[in-house]
Order: C-alpha cells, then structure tokens, then sequence
C-alpha cells in the first residue's frame, strides 16, 4: 500500500507566506503550521503528546545503527518502539554526517530501511553543506542532494519522501537546488544546514537562505525548517512560508538548564522569578529546581520548554486565521537585535510576498515602528494609488491622527511650489502609514482599517516628506498643518479654499478601479446607476441598475463584493483571464449551483488574483458560471491539489 499517492496537504487560511494547513497522514491528522519534537528512539522519557505534538521526528540512522533498536523496529514498527501512535517523520542520518563527517549506510539502504519500519514521512541521505563554504564545494554537494532525491523516489515504496534543500549560505544555489527539487514526485521540502546560522543568531542569512529556497518550492508542499526549535523564531520562519519544525532545543536546553522562552533564554541560576504561567513555573521556585536531582530537573524544564514551544506555535496559527502574523513578528523580532535585523532583510523580497499576500484580512494593520513601512501592504497601496490620483492634488495632514474620515467640509490655508489658481482639487490625506489616502478610498481596507501612533518617528517624517516631494512634481498645493508637521516650506500661498466631500459615484467609482483596475469603475457603474446607503451608518451598502444588484460595499472592509449585474457587467467588459479562475467540465455544474470550487478542478486562471479577491468563475470557453471569493493565491490555485480555491458567492449565470 502506498501512502506517498494518498498525500494530502491542504491550505486553511493565509497570512503573507505564512499559512495554516492540514497534512493528512495514515496515522493522524497533522495541523500546520506544527512542531515535531525530537524523539531519542533510545532513550526517551518526556511525554511530548501531552503537551501539543501531533506529529513527531526521531532518527532513523540512530535506529539502524544499533542491533537492539533496529530488530524492534523491523519486528514491531518504528510507532511501536517510541511509543507515538500519530504521525512519524524520520531523518537519514545527515545530520550526524554533518556533526561526524561520515557515516556507515548508503542511501538506498536508509530509504529502504525506514520504509520498512513504517515511518510515515521518510528523509534522503542529502548533503548539510555548512554555511560560507565556497561555491564549488556548494554546488557539488547539492549535484549529490540531488542524485540522492531522485534515487530515493525509486527506493521508497509506500512512505511520503521528504527532499531537503541544500546550498549553504548562496542563494542562486538554494533556487537551483529547490526548483530542481521541486520537479521531482516528493510530498515535503525541509530547508537543511542551517543550524549553524541559527546557532550563531545570523537571521540575515537565514531569511536569505529560506525566501530563496521557498521561491521556488511549490505552495502544494509542507516546508520543514530543519532542526529549528526555539520558539523566539517560529513566528518569522512561518512569515517566511515555513510549516514544520522540529525542536531538540526543548531536551538539550533542559539538559544545560535552560529555560526557552519567546523573548529568548533564560539560565535557571540567573531567575528570580518562573518566567511563564505553565505548571511548571506556578508549581516551583527557581530555587526548588536547583535543589532537584539532575534528571527530575531536566523533565521539568524540558516540559516548561515544550509548552512555551507549542504556546507560541498555536498563537502564529491563529495570527494567521486574524491576519495579523506580521504584527507577531514584529514583536516578536524585538527581542534580539539580530532577529530584528533577518526581519528587515525580509523587505528585499517583497515582489514574492506580495503574490502571496491576501489582498483583504480580518484584521487592522498596526504600524509597530519604521520596519512597518517595510511591508507587502504599503507597497502595494502606494503602486496602486499612484496610478489612480491624476493631477491637481491638495495634500491634506489629517484633522486627527489616526486618521479618520472627518475633515471639515472646506479647507483653506494651502503653500505650494509655484503658483496656482482655480481647482478643482483632488483631496488626498498624508498619513502614516499608508501615506497617500484619496478622500475615496478613505474607508477601503487597509487605509481605513489602520492605526500608527499620533506622535510620529524621524522615519515615518520622512517617509511622507518624501511622498509629498513627489506629488509635489505634478501640480499639488500643500496645507499649512502638513507643511509644518514635516517641515516643509514652500514659497506661494494659495488662497482658494478646498472641498472636502465626494460624490457618491466617484467614490464607488475610485474603489472599483483600485480594487479591479484602472476603467473598472465605469464598467461597473454607468452614469444610471442608483446608489443606497445604509440605515444605521449612513455609509454606501448597495448599487443597483435598476432592480439588479451590481456590488455591494463590504462593511468591513469597504471593498466590493459583485452581484450578478456587477459580474456579467465585468466579464463583457474585461477580456480573459482578467479576475477570471477557469474550471473544468467535471467542476461546472457543481460551480452553477453555487457550490465552492477546488483546487483541483481549476484549470487556469489570472496570475493577479490573491487571497480574498473577488473572482468570476467561468468554464474553458470563458462561459460565465458564477461569482466568488478566492481563497488561495493565482500561483497555489494552479498548483494545490487539495481543499476549496473559491468560495462561490453566486452560481446560475
Ligand atoms: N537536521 C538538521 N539539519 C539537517 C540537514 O541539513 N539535513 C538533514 N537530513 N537533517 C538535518
């Protein structure tokens, strides 16, 4: 029976690159992200299920190596001989190839063998190059990884195959290794060798060597992030697209009385105080652990250490589900100048977040400190806007910080660069963090659902000085409070005053452009159509033709939702694939009724779309069939095989 053609990895919500899943093994459901505690198949005696494990990793080699082991795991099963009934991954020994520089079995016969004992996910005997050695010794050492990957593909019968991406501390090879690797029928991709980096904290290097191996991994695949256990990094390895994790770190800390925690580590001699609220730490004193015998201490540590671990892994899974990952990771990354730093670094590949970055979330975008500006969101919003903000602007500074949509109706009081006359003006509030905020779009996520403190830093002033430069090219007149907010001065006065309010068509029109495009508000909303507000908050709800719904503005986020009128109006209007997830004929019915689609059933679709997107479904003769809300990204629609793409808002086009 084979269980590597039954695997089933299946995205539930998304966050950046992070993202929360389920692996399905044969012994058990596994929710992702998820830590693996490290098992010693010889000597284990913490209980690991207790405190969180769904899926754990021992050592096939150390198995292997050892008679006693090795006849109770052929005989019994390798779940039998550590005493786990869910899910097992082994590794191959590499990484006591790593720590010794040789080891005693080949490849084929480490596959075979942890086929055998029936481990559930097995490992290739790859090659850990150690960080900063040359590129030639790099480069044959991943032609071997890679040998070996292939070779285990023809080794494993039923087990799922984990091909480990290798490259040491040079990027190009890390994306030659990985997009080799990812050409190959394996079902998982650790990111090896890069204990070292950890171990001496250089998170620059590691961000370089995770993004660009994930780069090229495809989506469909759990990413396992090799031999990292401390829970301080668990929260930006999963920014990073990483899904599992295996910790020694829990034992080995406990071994040298240390203490994890995800503000760093604490030496049990140095406390006053128990540093967290687990039993452990309400049960006993630092002084009555001192007094322990070696080993009784050792297990309770070790048990302090896995329950802050698996805390911290549940907190990153619902900052997914909230949308508010990054936020952790902000905090989180303030613990250590260097995490800080690997955080930063992060900003060089934002052209790859941003394809995976869902386009609306649950959650307000809380600018922490400068790295904020740094983010996929601002990125986008500034590219975008820029596009849509024409000529003839008055740069406003807003009436309370953060900004909320309440400026008096007329302004006056304006500078500018030379002299102006006449309006109309386009009102656009400079703000944190987003900086460029048109009147329009004021209640549109993410500019609406944000805050940044009202006392700015030196970074964020400059960050909207230099914004304001810009638009200051094109025709711009400036208010006195912004000028002397960031300390710009400009030679002409302006003396007209500006209005502050917005037509109701401008603004339906604006949003629709930005979220779909520039010409979509037109599209959707021609010069008939009839605009209702809501009762209670007086906002936009609905815009009809006639009797037909064309969109409705999402309370939450300001962002249009279609109705039918709306979808079949941006399917003549717009030409394939534009917004369009193409199904097959298996899938159209099911897609007419109204019924979700599946990843597996999608055939093509724009590479725009993102998470949260709204989408037209249509068969492969771009035939209408229904309306929806993507789930996934363009890239992970058409690679998942498993679990929903779209949720289908309105079928029976
Ligand atoms: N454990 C920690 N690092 C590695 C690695 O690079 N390869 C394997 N197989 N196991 C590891």
């Amino acid at each position: 029976m084979t269980l590597w053609e039954d695997f089933m990895f299946e995205i539930k919500s998304k966050d950046g690159l992070g993202r929360t899943g389920i692996l399905k093994t044969e012994h058990g459901t596994v929710r992702t992200p998820a830590l693996m505690p490290v098992i010693h198949p010889g000597k284990q005696t913490i209980d690991v299920k207790g405190p969180g494990a769904e899926i754990v990793i021992t050592n096939a080699y150390i198995i292997y190596r050892n008679p006693e082991l090795r006849e109770r795991a052929l005989s019994d099963g390798v779940h039998r001989l550590i005493d786990f009934d869910g899910p097992i991954m082994t590794d191959s020994g590499s990484f006591q190839l790593s720590e010794y520089g040789d080891i005693e079995v080949e490849n084929p016969e480490i596959i075979r063998f942890q086929d055998e004992i029936g481990t559930d996910i097995g490992t290739s005997l790859d090659i850990p190059t150690p960080p900063g050695v040359s590129h030639r010794r790099a480069i044959e050492e991943v032609e071997v990884t890679l040998e070996r990957a292939r070779e285990s593909i023809e080794y494993r019968e039923r087990m799922m195959l984990n091909a480990v991406v290798q490259g040491s501390t040079h990027p190009d090879l890390r994306r030659y290794c990985a997009s080799r690797l990812a050409e190959l029928p394996v079902e998982l991709h650790p990111i090896g060798a890069v204990v070292p980096l950890m171990e001496s904290y250089r998170y620059r290097e590691l961000v370089d060597a995770v993004l660009s191996s994930v780069s090229e991994l495809p989506p469909s695949r759990p990413r396992h992030l090799m031999g990292a256990g401390h829970p301080m990094l668990f929260a930006l390895a999963v920014s990073m697209g990483c899904d599992l994790f295996d910790s020694a770190a829990y034992i080995l800390y406990a071994e040298d009385d240390r203490l994890l925690s995800t503000e760093g580590t604490y030496k049990l001699e140095n406390l006053q105080e128990m540093p967290c609220s687990c039993s452990v730490c309400t049960d006993y004193t630092p002084s009555e652990l001192m007094g322990m015998d070696r080993e009784e201490r050792r297990n309770l540590i070790a048990e302090h250490n896995l329950h802050v671990s698996f805390a911290e892994i549940r907190k990153v899974r619902q900052a997914i589900h909230d949308g508010n990952l990054m936020e952790l990771v902000e905090e989180r990354c303030r613990a250590h100048p260097r995490l800080l730093e690997g955080y930063r670094r992060m900003s060089e590949y934002l052209d790859l977040i941003e394809k995976f970055e869902p386009r609306s979330k649950r959650s307000a975008f809380f600018y922490t400190g400068p790295e904020s500006l740094g983010r996929v969101e601002v990125h986008r919003h500034l590219k975008r806007v820029k596009e849509h903000l024409g000529e003839r602007l008055a740069l406003v500074a807003p009436s309370r910080r953060p900004y909320s949509s309440s400026l008096p109706a007329r302004i006056g009081g304006f500078s500018s660069l030379r002299p102006q006359s006449g309006g109309p003006w386009r009102v656009v509030v400079v703000d944190l963090p987003f900086g460029i905020i048109p009147l329009e779009l004021d209640q549109v996520y993410p500019l609406a659902q944000s805050d940044a403190p009202g006392i700015m830093d030196l970074d964020g002033e400059e960050f909207l000085r230099g914004l304001v430069r810009d638009l200051m090219d094109g025709d711009a007149i400036v208010d006195d409070a912004l000028c002397s907010e960031l300390g710009i001065e400009l030679p002409y006065k302006y003396m007209g005053e500006v209005e502050t309010t917005v037509d109701d068509l401008d603004r339906v029109r604006m949003v629709a452009d930005y979220q779909f495009g520039m010409g979509a508000g037109e599209l959707l909303f021609t010069d008939d159509v009839r605009i209702e507000r809501s009762r209670n908050t007086g906002k936009i709800r609905h815009i009809y033709a006639g009797d037909e719904l064309i969109c409705t503005m999402r309370a939450s986020d300001g962002l249009l939702v279609l109705g039918a009128e709306g979808a079949v109006r941006l399917h003549k209007g717009t030409d394939y694939p534009a917004w369009r997830v193409a199904v097959n004929e298996e899938s159209e019915p099911f897609a007419r009724k109204g019924k979700s689609v599946f990843a597996k059933f999608i055939i093509d679709c724009d590479n725009n779309i993102r998470a949260n997107d709204e989408v037209l479904i249509v068969n492969a003769d771009d035939e209408l069939l229904a309306t929806g809300k993507a789930l996934l990204c363009a890239e992970e629609m058409m690679d998942l095989n498993h679990g929903q793409a779209v949720k289908t808002r309105k079928g029976g086009f």
